[in-house]
């Protein structure tokens, strides 16, 4: 598509994008930071983690609900298949993850019998799993993995963006950005 304008994503997908975005690198460095507390800062790092976490997921279904009813403006003519295929993969797997994992960790302190507060604005009940504590070491185990997981995702998606825009031109950044 020629004309830019036509082939850039809504205000509302860019906000969201950028927001969503800007979320998971400060949740995934909280958690970090968290493992280099006495106990009682761990809690209180991670009260702040839960709470970002549960909002990325409510960000995420949003997004996932805008992104169903509205078409993204199509990828450049110029990228091969393989590329134009391995963006939309990653972007359904980006997708899969914004929601599975936050639905994880919320999953996991269920099994604790925690409730998730959020910001002390309101509280996020436990998922009605019963308390095992097993179990939500498990699935806690996977939300750390599944984790690493979406930053591996995270600097391939990275790198694909800055090679269409800076290596291939074709209009890749400015599709996720706001025209001047
Ligand atoms: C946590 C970080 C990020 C997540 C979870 C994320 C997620 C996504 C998703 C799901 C899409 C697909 C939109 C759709 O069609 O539904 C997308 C598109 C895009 N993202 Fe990201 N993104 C992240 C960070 C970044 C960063 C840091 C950059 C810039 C270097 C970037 C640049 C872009 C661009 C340019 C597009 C548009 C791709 C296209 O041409 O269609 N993203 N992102
Ligand atoms: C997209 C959102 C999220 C991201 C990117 C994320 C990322 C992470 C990462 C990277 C870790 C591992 C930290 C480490 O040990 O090095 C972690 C641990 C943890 N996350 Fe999340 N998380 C998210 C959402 C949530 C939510 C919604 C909850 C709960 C409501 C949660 C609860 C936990 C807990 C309890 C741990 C500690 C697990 C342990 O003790 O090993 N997370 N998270």
């Amino acid at each position: 598509m020629s004309d830019a304008t036509q082939a850039r994503y809504s205000l509302g997908a860019i906000i969201l994008h950028w927001a969503i975005a800007i979320a998971v690198i400060v949740n995934w460095r909280i958690a970090e930071a968290a493992e280099h507390g006495t106990d009682a800062e761990k809690m209180a790092i991670m009260a702040n983690h839960k709470a970002l976490g549960i909002t990325i997921l409510a960000l995420s279904v949003l997004r996932l609900g805008w992104r169903l009813t509205h078409k993204a403006p199509p990828l450049a003519q110029s990228l091969a298949g393989w590329e134009k295929l391995l963006a939309r993969v990653t972007h359904v797997v980006f997708y899969v993850m914004l929601i599975g994992l936050p639905i994880g960790g919320w999953l996991g302190v269920s099994y604790y019998g925690n409730a998730v507060d959020i910001f002390g604005l309101f509280t996020v009940p436990a998922l009605p799993v019963g308390v095992d504590k097993d179990a939500g070491e498990a699935v806690l185990d996977l939300h750390h993995e599944g984790a690493e997981i979406l930053l591996l995702l995270i600097a391939l998606h990275i790198l694909g963006a800055l090679k269409h825009s800076f290596y291939d031109k074709v209009p890749s950044l400015s599709r996720m950005w706001v025209s001047r």
